[in-house]
């Protein structure tokens, strides 16, 4: 019992000990604690409020996508053809028609993206190609693709609603957004398909999206980390989704990666302002399920497009005074000069910019400037 005392009072003494020095630790610590949860807390409300503010502009919460709806966007419907102009196309009208919407912006690359995906188009049966155009006016090298290739088409101008400029603007989402609404009140039934004017795509695709009944899926290659995005099928039926960014979505596909039937398209069917989830946002917005979708190609064993891209091409300026190449010797050049300014492919300046040279042989160079 003395024995247990005696240790029972060490042990008191101990902690009372261990205890006071503890306490004054305790109390500088204490301090220093509160004075990070204060600035925690602080900095968690600048956050939120700074998230707000910017999350927005992006149109993440509900009550700003519903403003959205009500921003002013200045579409322009600039040409439609109904017309099948190709010879020995097969346009009999029990095939349904598919509609390509291509969402598209002017840059070096357009006209000749353009042109390789109007080459595929042509020889695609029954199909009409909705080409949105992110400017205020109608282009004209845009339709003369449209034109040249003979396919029934829908030309819109759709530039960006003014307040979405800045921050991370999702591009092509006022242009899909434009061709969804043409389609609304011009077609009853058909296929739609989201098609980005650098894409690949094999023929054979058409035939298989065109029997598609709700919505149908199949792969896309050369996209995100894992080399191709797409579901997975197991007994005829999506099982998951293979895509490197699930981004907490439910549906985690391309948007090459789908085709929609129109008559499925409810009045409910939007594409949201926000990176990343246009697919998703819109496959959820038709109600689907995941057992409605329809796998193709071969139940998602093949690649049948891709999403190729251009390398980025930087536009030159080039210092020529256009007007003052009148000459016969140089008429041609000069019309030549004006042909890569219109499709894009280089700024025209008479004040600023590279100064261009002509050769004439492997030794003589000449400026363009000096030529004049
Ligand atoms: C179908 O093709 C024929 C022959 O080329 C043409 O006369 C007709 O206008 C086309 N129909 C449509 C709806 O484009
Ligand atoms: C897809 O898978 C289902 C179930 O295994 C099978 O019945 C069907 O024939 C397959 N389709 C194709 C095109 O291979």
């Amino acid at each position: 019992m003395e024995v247990l005392y005696f240790c029972n009072a060490k042990i008191k003494a101990f902690k009372k000990f261990n205890r006071n020095s503890r306490c004054t630790i305790f109390d500088t610590r204490m301090r220093s604690i509160n004075l990070f949860k204060k600035i925690f807390v602080m900095a968690i409300l600048l956050c939120t409020f700074l998230s707000l503010l910017f999350w927005s502009d992006l149109g993440i919460l509900n009550f700003t996508s519903l403003a959205v709806k009500t921003i002013p966007v200045k579409n322009k419907l600039c040409y439609v053809s109904m017309n099948d102009e190709r010879i020995q196309m097969n346009n009999k009208t029990d095939l349904k028609m598919i509609y390509y919407i291509t969402p598209t912006y002017p840059r070096p690359e357009q006209i000749p993206e353009l042109t390789r995906l109007s080459h595929t188009l042509m020889h695609v049966p029954r199909i009409h190609w909705v080409i949105a155009d992110d400017q205020p006016t109608c282009s004209e090298v845009v339709k003369n693709v449209l034109r040249k290739s003979g396919i029934p088409f829908t030309h819109i101008a759709s530039p960006k609603p003014f307040h979405y400029r800045s921050n991370n603007f999702p591009r092509g989402v006022a242009n899909r957004r434009a061709a969804l609404d043409w389609i609304r009140h011009n077609v009853r039934e058909g296929i739609l398909y989201f098609g980005d004017d650098d894409n690949t795509i094999d023929l054979e695709l058409f035939e298989e999206m065109r029997l598609t009944k709700k919505v149908s899926m199949f792969p896309v290659g050369l996209i995100g980390g894992y080399g191709v995005s797409s579901p997975i099928i197991k007994d005829g039926k999506v099982a998951g989704f293979f895509d490197s960014w699930p981004g907490s979505r439910t549906f985690p596909v391309d948007m090459a990666g789908f085709a929609v039937n129109i008559e499925y398209l409810t009045s409910t069917a939007s594409m949201p302002y926000i990176a990343g989830h246009e697919e998703d946002k819109f496959l959820v917005s038709l109600g689907l399920k995941i057992e409605d979708i329809e796998p193709l190609a071969d139940n998602c064993t093949k690649i049948l497009v891709w999403h190729t891209r251009t390398v980025k091409f930087k536009k030159p300026t080039l210092k020529i005074k256009l007007d003052k190449i009148t000459g016969e010797t140089y008429k041609n050049f000069a019309d030549l000069i004006k042909e890569t300014s219109k499709l894009g492919m280089a700024t025209i300046d008479s004040t600023s910019g590279t100064k261009p040279l002509i050769t004439y042989d492997r030794k003589t160079y000449e400026s363009l400037t000096d030529i004049l």
